[in-house]
């Protein structure tokens, strides 16, 4: 499966495992790029550059195939010291870095000078046309589907990726709502070039997240995620557990929410000890998009990038096979089992 960012990465299978705030660790970003993708170190989730310096290490200790670093610029409290992660993982010797969150111009000089691809991701047209003007060589488009920030326009990815392609010259990763074959193959039909997943990265082996958590994404449908922080113009899409309907109740009553009343609900640090270490589905906040309602087991990233691979060239190659037959379409499309 060749693509512009198999060959622009230096990867054989055109997925990657998006950026993760406490699931993105070693472990996870090494299985994926052992299994011929793209795995992503978070930087945040480390609490230093030099904490972040010393995971790429234990991550290249793992494998020694390409994966890149997420920096996620996001505006904070206390300020994060973004030069000095993006500098470790350059230092480290990673060359693909995932921007999200903000504008990443102020850092493309430095990414230039050595030589890092620059994967922004974006959840619109504009902002993927605003990445390609400043100099990014690629696009991760993240449809209202995804897990984390959608963005404000609620456009899901059936109308956003093809929107997106037939604007931009630089090459598309489709991202949201993604975890089988059929949706790969979907997306390069829409004009991706590649899929970058999340959630179904979060329930399998290698994920370092208690096994409730990938349980409670297993027995989930499509409908158990929610969108909180609507009302602050920062959308997320979490996991609808009780602190989210929490969230949205008080959201929903009238007037202006202040933050002040959700903070003890939202900590990032209550959702990381109670859910993601101890198991608490009900205590915190837990990011996961609709796909959860595609994720039916738990397997290792090299199972799951196998049969996603295996069903999307399956699909395209009997497509073509029953367009390319005189008699036209006669076998009934079919997704190789799971
Ligand atoms: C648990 C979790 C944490 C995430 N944290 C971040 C983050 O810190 N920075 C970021 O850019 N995206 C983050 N994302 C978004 C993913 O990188 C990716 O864009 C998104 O999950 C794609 O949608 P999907 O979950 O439907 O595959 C997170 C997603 C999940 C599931």
């Amino acid at each position: 499966m060749r693509t512009a960012i198999t060959d622009m990465l230096g990867i054989e299978r055109p997925i990657i495992q998006g950026g993760m705030m406490w699931v993105g660790r070693a472990e996870l970003a090494a299985a994926v790029s052992n299994a011929g993708g793209l795995g992503i170190v978070t930087a945040l989730t480390q609490p230093t550059p030099e904490d972040l310096a010393k995971e790429i290490r234990r991550c290249r200790d793992m494998t020694d195939r390409p994966f890149g670093v997420n920096l996620t610029l996001l505006p904070t409290i206390k300020p994060v010291p973004y030069d000095e992660y993006a500098l470790a993982a350059i230092e480290g010797g990673v060359r693909i870095i995932e921007t999200a969150g903000r504008n990443p111009e102020p850092f493309l000089p430095l990414f230039r000078e050595h030589d890092v691809k620059v994967i922004h991701k974006c959840t619109s047209v504009r902002h993927a046309l605003k990445a390609e003007s400043i100099g990014c060589d690629a696009v991760s488009v993240d449809g209202f589907e995804c897990a984390g920030h959608p963005g404000e326009d609620d456009i899901t990815n059936l109308v956003l990726l093809p929107a997106a392609a037939a604007k931009l010259k630089i090459p598309m990763i489709a991202s949201g709502g993604i975890g089988t074959g059929g949706q790969l193959a979907a997306a390069l039909m829409l004009g991706a070039a590649a899929v970058n997943m999340g959630t179904r990265f979060v329930a399998t082996r290698e994920a370092p997240v208690h096994d409730n958590v990938k349980q409670a994404m297993v027995d989930a449908d499509e409908r158990q995620t929610t969108l909180i922080f609507r009302s602050l113009r920062n959308t997320a899409r979490v996991f609808r557990n009780a602190v989210a309907c929490e969230v949205v109740d008080i959201e929903s009553r009238p007037g202006d929410t202040d933050f002040a009343d959700l903070q003890p609900l939202v900590a990032g640090v209550r959702g990381r000890e109670q859910v993601l270490e101890k198991g608490d589905i009900d205590g915190g906040i837990w990011t996961a998009g609709q796909v959860i309602g595609l994720i039916n087991d738990i397997p290792s990233c090299a199972q799951l990038l196998d049969r996603m691979v295996m069903e999307a060239e399956g699909l395209i190659r009997d497509w073509s096979e029953k367009l390319g037959s005189p008699a036209g379409v006669e076998r009934p499309l079919r997704a190789c089992a799971e």
